[in-house]
């Protein structure tokens, strides 16, 4: 295990994307569990999807930070590209831990869109970037760690499985993945230069309550409701690390205490103080069975007839451009670094997703 060095406790932390899935789990969780902590957190409240759903986090947010009063929130609506907001917010507040989790994110979205793709994932984290430089400037403390969200999508059609960090990922098959690592690649230059201690996290698919419309199994739900059929890619053997948000909130709040040590080098210059993980499940679902319990669930929720016919609703597809059939975490790192390992089972995750589902959806049916 690796040693904490950053205690949470009385600290500014700036995180970003906090309207969104994982970025509202993380401030709860934060809120929750460390006290008292102060947290600005921007969002720019696109509607790349659903934004009641934004305004419905940012609005549970707002209730567990009224709860413990020793601690502080404040939200700004701003976007991450818009340089002036961040570099105010950092001479304002001058956070000491910044999580980058605003992004343009979706791959099939950035075969169409790939604007925003370059605005929010590749200027509005060089913005980051350059105020996490600026923050030492005069001598001040500034940023101990930043911690920043890649993507499994890095590894492309990578053959070898599970992926681990050390492979060679140089083939994006989706600008969304070519954003991500050019922000691993930016975060490096960055910390060699400036000695900025930087982690990049490496997410694998994310489920649960609140969670993305995009996603597959959210789109799957919205369609059986509907009573449409269901295609599912690769002919159902697509395999995914589901891991459920709140595991993966545990995982990224652990990380965010360990922040790469500074170093000098035997050239009398920083060696970069610059890490990047998995973090997911290491444990692969098949798409099939993912779905099959989703129903079952969904059924049980209520979202769903008791009589809801599946089979007749399930509709087996090739793949999609840019999609991947495996992706697969080796996650051995941080379970030794962090002691990280996610406890929910896909039919606890996948209920709760369900019951929230209903409660959002179908309460005003009842
Ligand atoms: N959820 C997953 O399975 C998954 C997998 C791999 C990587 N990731 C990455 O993790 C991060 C969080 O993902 P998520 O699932 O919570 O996505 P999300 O879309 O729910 O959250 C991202 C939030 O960032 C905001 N945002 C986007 N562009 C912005 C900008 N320019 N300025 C300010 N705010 C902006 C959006 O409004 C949204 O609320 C993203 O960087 C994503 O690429 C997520």
């Amino acid at each position: 295990m690796r040693e904490k060095n950053i205690a949470l406790r009385n600290k500014m932390i700036f995180v970003t994307g906090v309207a969104g899935f994982i970025g509202s789990n993380l401030i709860m969780k934060l809120l929750k569990t460390v006290h008292p902590v102060h947290i600005i957190g921007i969002d720019n409240m696109n509607d790349y999807y659903d934004v009641s759903i934004k305004e419905w986090r940012l609005k549970k947010i707002e209730n567990i930070a009224n709860e413990y009063p020793e601690s502080s929130w404040k939200f700004v609506k701003g976007n991450i590209a818009d340089r002036e907001i961040i570099d105010q917010i950092f001479n304002e507040y001058k956070p000491s831990v910044v999580v980058n989790l605003a992004a343009q994110a979706g791959v099939r979205y950035s075969i169409t869109n790939p604007n925003v793709y370059i605005e929010s994932n590749l200027i509005g984290f060089y913005n980051i970037l350059e105020a996490c430089r600026h923050s030492y400037d005069n001598g001040q403390e500034g940023v101990e760690h930043l911690v920043y969200a890649s993507s499994s999508s890095v590894y492309g059609t990578n053959k070898k499985i599970p992926y681990s960090t050390d492979d060679k990922v140089d083939n994006p098959v989706s600008l969304y993945a070519a954003t991500k690592k050019s922000n691993e690649l930016m975060a490096h230059a960055y910390s060699k230069l400036y000695n900025i201690p930087s982690t990049g996290l490496r997410f694998f698919t994310v489920y649960g309550p609140a969670g993305r419309p995009d996603m597959a199994y959210f789109g799957f739900t919205n369609k059986l409701r509907a009573g449409d059929i269901i295609q599912i890619f690769n002919y159902g053997n697509c395999k995914r690390d589901f891991t459920y948000v709140d595991d993966i909130v545990e995982g990224v709040k652990r990380v965010i205490q360990v922040a790469p040590e500074k170093k000098t080098g035997e050239d009398g210059l920083p060696v970069p103080p610059y890490t990047v993980y998995n973090i997911g499940n290491s444990n692969p679902e098949n798409l099939l069975e993912f779905v099959d319990i989703l129903q079952q669930e969904l059924i049980r929720a209520g979202v769903l007839p008791e009589d809801y016919d599946f089979e007749s609703h399930k509709k087996l597809v090739p793949m999609q451009p840019g999609d991947v059939p495996i992706t697969y975490a080796d996650t051995t790192a941080l379970e030794r670094d962090f002691g990280f390992k996610p406890k929910t089972s896909l039919r606890d995750g996948l209920r709760k997703f369900a019951e929230w589902y209903k409660e959002f959806y179908m309460q005003e049916e009842f």
